[in-house]
């Protein structure tokens, strides 16, 4: 099959782009309630760490082997090495996983967005109302698939570009409401508290799992490990700067994950008068606390409508690119045509999704490794399968290709200016961390040992 491939225009193309996959429901919806249950300020340092090592060696090297080649993940792999092809195939099997349950966490937005709309704002604020919505089997499954019917629409007309064009404009308008959102919780009464459990590491809460979900939350944020940034790398032009490309993006990514962190955090503490369990909440914190804080400001209501609908424009530019990846790969795999394959991303996606949305409430009771299906599908692709990707990343650039291949590559425009941390933490550093931590999570989550 001729394929055509285009290329982003410039520089500023390819970093907004590769933002827009990058930034979503990953750095608002969920950086917060894992900062939140890891303990704060340690996980924020861990993250930090991990972001400007693990985050940037990696980032660089996908979008290396993409440019390098001009391939996507499956092709990319095979033609650099035969023998790592399969590792093409493991990192297909990622987005297809995401993509169902992200649809779901994009259809609870979306009926935040409603409510807020039609005036309902109230009703929301109730600490029960979150609970009660996600448990109903009708309703949440209503919104996940107007949500995922909204994600197959743009990708069926590829429409990409136009939704992006609108999500440059609403980006900016987010980090500024986001901002103005922070700084007005942090000043709520009993925030301040809020505000230092974010801040301030407390090295007591530091485990194996906190430095774990922070891996597993950055390759999930910066849309890592899963080959996307292999496919936008294949699109880069040879005259865009590599490094400072990928600096920029991760730069706009953590930003808006920590805004998003000072947003809420500090409100859980508000509003629960310091009781420490209130953070526990997992992924409704968001749901569950945001509307309190839109409720205690004038014009809240507004304000809060605002800001789901902004939300709802990040998490659609990533849940495109999710279901862009897996449609290729269909395409590619089974040689069928763009709309067949969007039908049987569309069918796989509701048949996972189901139980996703179902797990929440009537089917709550059924656990596979004592996780409910939503949080079991984030825990095998976040958890398990991308560090397992990264892992195999790494192996590959440090021994198989070589670090000088990568780094050649991105000096095709600029002299490339962290080698030695690229080369450090690709061959060695990165590699051991990933393998030690994997495995004494997984073993925590099995009940084997408590490390
Ligand atoms: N990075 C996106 C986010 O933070 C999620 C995503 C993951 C998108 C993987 C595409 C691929 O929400």
């Amino acid at each position: 099959m001729e394929k055509q491939r285009g290329s982003f225009t410039g520089k500023l193309g390819f970093v907004l782009a590769a933002a827009g996959s990058a930034v979503g429901l990953g750095n608002i919806w969920r950086f917060p309630y894992l900062a939140a249950k890891y303990g704060g300020g340690i996980f924020l340092l861990v993250y930090l760490i991990l972001a400007i090592t693990f985050g940037f060696a990696l980032m660089s090297a996908e979008i290396a082997i993409g440019r390098k080649t001009g391939l996507s993940a499956i092709g990319a792999f095979k033609a650099l090495d035969k023998r790592f092809s399969f590792v093409g195939y493991l990192v297909s099997i990622i987005p297809m996983i995401i993509l169902p349950y992200y649809c779901v966490i994009g259809g609870w937005v979306t009926k935040y967005l409603v409510s807020f709309l039609s005036g309902q704002a109230s009703a929301t604020v109730a600490d029960s109302f979150f609970g009660n919505f996600v448990a109903q089997p009708v309703e949440p499954m209503l919104w996940f698939a107007l949500y995922l019917g909204l994600t197959a629409i743009v990708v069926f007309l590829g429409v990409e570009k136009g939704v992006e064009k609108v999500s440059k404009i609403m980006m900016p308008i987010l980090i500024v409401l986001s901002v103005i959102i922070a700084v007005y919780a942090m000043f709520m009464p009993g925030a301040m508290d809020g505000v230092i459990y974010y801040l301030k590491p407390d090295f007591s809460h530091f485990s194996a799992t906190t430095v774990l979900a922070a891996m597993g939350q950055l390759f999930y944020s910066m849309s890592l490990a899963m080959g996307i940034m292999i496919t936008y790398g294949s699109y880069m032009k040879k005259d865009v700067n590599l490094e400072q490309s990928v600096r920029n993006i991760e730069i706009f990514d953590t930003g808006i994950a920590f805004i998003a962190g000072l947003m809420i955090i500090p409100a859980v503490f508000a509003f629960s008068g310091g009781d420490e369990a209130a953070l526990g909440k997992g992924p409704g914190l968001m749901f569950v606390t945001l509307p309190k804080v839109f409720d205690s400001m004038a014009g809240g209501s507004f304000i809060g409508g605002l800001f789901f609908l902004l939300v709802l424009f990040a998490a659609l530019t990533s849940s495109i690119s999710l279901m862009e990846a897996v449609v290729s790969i269909v395409r590619d795999k089974f040689n069928v045509s763009r709309n067949k394959a969007i039908l049987i991303v569309l069918a796989i996606s509701v048949i996972l999704g189901i139980p996703s949305s179902l797990g929440n409430g009537i089917w709550g009771n059924i656990k596979i490794i004592g996780l409910a299906f939503l949080d079991f599908f984030d825990f095998i692709s976040n958890s398990v399968l991308m560090p397992i990707v990264a892992f195999l990343t790494c192996i590959f650039v440090g021994y198989v290709i070589k670090p000088e291949s990568i780094i050649a590559e991105a000096e095709e425009t600029a002299p490339f200016k962290a080698k030695t941390l690229f080369r450090v933490v690709i061959k060695y550093i990165a590699p051991i961390c990933i393998v030690l931590i994997l495995i004494s999570s997984v073993l925590d989550v099995l009940g084997i040992a408590k490390i």
